[in-house]
C-alpha cells in the first residue's frame, strides 16, 4: 500500500465511521480545523484519560490543573511568544498563496527574480520573507483597541507556570513535584496539514515537573524513559517510535536540552511529544515581568531557589492520529478486503459489539438484556441489522476488540459466541460468564 494512499484511506474511514469530520463542512470547511465524531471523541478521551491516570491518579507527586485559555497579555511577553513565536512567511503576488519561507517546494530565493511560486509556477512573484506571529489575537471587552488585545494560548504550559505557587501552597506539595494539564491550544500555522497532525486548534497534554537546580538532568532522563514507556503502553509498534535529540540550533529559546519522541508516519518521522529541560527560564521570566517572587523555600535544606522545570508536552490529536495510523490494516479474507483498526483495547472507543444472530426466536431479547448488562461496565454497541459478517466488519473498522453473538445455542445451551477482532477466532462462553470473560481481557484498561 502506497503511503499517501494509507492517509487517504484513513481520512475516508474517519469520516465514514464517525471518528473525525472537517470543521464546518457544509460551508466548505475551515482550513486545518477538525471535529471529532462519536468514535473519535471516545478514542481521544480514552487517550487523555490514560495520560491523566498515569500522571495525576497514578502518582503522589503530580497535581492536576485546568487553567483558562485566555491569559493576561503580559504572560506572552514574559514567555517570549510575542517577540519570538514566529515563522518566516512569503506571499505570492500573483496567486496570493502564502508559504513558509523554508517550504521545500520553493525553487530559488524568495524575494529574488529567480524564485518560483510552488503553486502557480510564476517566477519573481514571491515576496521577501517577513516574520509572522503564530498566536491568534482577539479583543477583551467592548473596545477593539490595542489595550484590550488578548491571545488564544499557543501552549498550555504558561497556565501552569503562573499557577505554580497557588498549586504548591494549596496542595502542600514539596519539590520535586509536578503539575499536569490537558487543554486546547491554538496556533495560526502557516503550513498546517496531514489531517489532524498539524492543526490550528488542538489539544495538549502537558506536565511541568519542578525540581531543585542540579537535579534537573537526572529528572529529565527519568521523564524521558517514563514517557516512552507510556507510548509503548498504548500498543504502538515499538520499531516506529524513536528519539530525536535537538541540536544546538534546533533548541527552543527556553530549552537547555530537548528530545522529541517521533513516530514514523506515512509522511515521515515526526514529533508526537517533546521532553524539555527548561531550566529556570519560565519562572525567572514570570518573576521578572510580574514583579512577584516565585522562589521556593526548601525547609529541610534551609535554602531558597527558583526551581528548574522538566516539561513533557504531548499533543492529544497527534497521539490520536498516531494510534489510528498504527492500527490501520487491510487483510484479504475469503476474497474480500477486511479493514481493521487493531487498536489496543485500552483506547478502543467501543469494547464489545453485541449481536442477535437473527431478529427472532427470542435472540434480540437476550442480546438486548446482555447489552444493557455489559454497558454498565464498558462501552458497547448493539447491532441487529444486516448479515452477521457485515456486522463483524463494521466493528473491525471501528477497532472494537470483541463481538458477542447470541445464536441458536444461546437458547438451548445458554452460551454465546465471542469473536476476537484480530484473529477472527470464535469461542463459546457461558451467557452468565461473558461479562467477566471480557472484563478479564480488558484488564485494568477500561
Ligand atoms: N510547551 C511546549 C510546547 O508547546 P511544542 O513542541 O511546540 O512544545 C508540543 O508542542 C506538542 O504539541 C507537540 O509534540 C505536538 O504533539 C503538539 N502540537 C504542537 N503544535 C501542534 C499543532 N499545530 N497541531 C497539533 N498538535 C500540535
Amino acid at each position: 500500500m502506497a503511503d499517501t494512499t494509507l492517509m487517504d484511506k484513513l481520512v475516508s474511514l474517519c469520516k465514514r465511521r464517525g471518528f473525525v469530520f472537517q470543521s464546518s463542512e457544509i460551508y466548505g470547511g475551515l482550513g486545518s480545523v477538525w471535529d471529532y465524531g462519536p468514535l473519535g471523541v471516545a478514542l481521544k478521551r480514552n487517550i487523555k484519560d490514560r495520560w491523566w491516570n498515569s500522571m495525576v491518579h497514578g502518582r503522589d507527586d503530580i497535581e492536576g490543573l485546568d487553567a483558562a485559555i485566555l491569559m493576561h497579555p503580559k504572560v506572552w511577553e514574559a514567555s517570549g511568544h510575542v517577540a519570538g513565536f514566529t515563522d518566516p512567511l512569503v506571499d505570492c503576488r500573483h496567486c496570493k498563496n502564502r508559504f513558509r519561507a523554508d517550504d521545500p517546494r520553493i525553487k530559488g530565493t524568495p524575494g529574488q527574480p529567480d524564485a518560483q511560486c510552488p503553486v502557480c509556477g510564476t517566477r519573481g512573484s514571491l515576496t521577501e520573507p517577513r516574520m509572522f506571529n503564530l498566536m491568534f489575537k482577539t479583543f477583551m471587552g467592548p473596545v477593539e483597541d490595542s489595550a484590550a488585545v488578548v491571545y488564544l494560548r499557543p501552549e498550555t504550559a504558561q497556565g501552569i507556570y503562573v499557577n505554580y505557587l497557588n498549586v504548591l501552597q494549596s496542595s502542600r506539595q514539596r519539590i520535586p513535584f509536578g503539575i499536569a494539564q490537558i487543554g486546547k491550544a491554538f496556533r495560526n500555522e502557516i503550513t498546517p496539514g496531514n489531517f489532524i497532525f498539524r492543526t490550528r486548534e488542538f489539544e495538549q497534554m502537558e506536565m511541568q515537573f519542578f525540581v531543585q537546580p542540579g537535579t534537573d538532568a537526572e529528572w529529565f532522563e527519568r521523564w524521558r524513559e517514563w514517557r516512552m514507556q507510556w507510548h509503548h503502553s498504548l500498543g504502538l509498534t515499538p520499531a516506529k517510535l524513536q528519539w530525536h535529540q535537538h541540536s544546538g540550533s534546533e533548541l527552543a529559546h527556553y530549552a537547555r536540552a530537548a528530545f522529541d519522541i517521533q513516530y514514523e508516519f506515512p509522511f515521515g518521522w515526526q514529533e508526537i511529544e517533546g521532553i524539555h529541560n527548561r531550566g529556570d527560564f519560565d519562572l525567572g521570566r514570570h518573576q521578572e515581568y510580574s514583579g512577584k517572587k516565585l522562589e521556593y523555600f526548601d525547609q529541610a535544606q534551609n535554602q531558597r531557589y527558583l526551581p528548574f522545570i522538566v516539561e513533557t508536552s504531548a499533543g492529544a490529536d497527534r497521539v490520536t492520529l498516531t494510534l489510528l495510523v498504527d492500527a490501520y490494516r487491510e487483510e484479504q479474507v475469503e476474497g474480500e478486503t477486511r479493514v481493521v483498526l487493531g487498536l489496543h483495547p485500552a483506547v478502543a472507543p467501543i469494547k464489545t459489539g453485541v449481536f442477535p444472530l437473527v431478529k427472532k426466536d427470542g435472540m434480540p431479547e437476550i442480546a438486548a438484556t446482555l447489552y444493557h448488562e455489559l454497558r454498565q461496565e464498558f462501552a458497547c454497541f448493539y447491532d441487529d441489522s444486516g448479515a452477521i459478517g457485515r456486522r463483524y466488519r463494521r466493528m473491525d473498522e471501528a477497532g472494537t476488540p470483541f463481538g458477542v453473538t447470541v445464536d441458536g445455542d444461546t437458547i438451548t445451551a445458554r452460551t454465546v459466541t465471542v469473536r476476537h477482532r484480530d484473529t477472527m477466532q470464535q469461542e463459546r462462553v457461558g451467557l452468565d460468564r461473558v461479562r467477566q470473560y471480557i472484563v478479564d481481557r480488558l484488564g485494568a484498561t477500561r
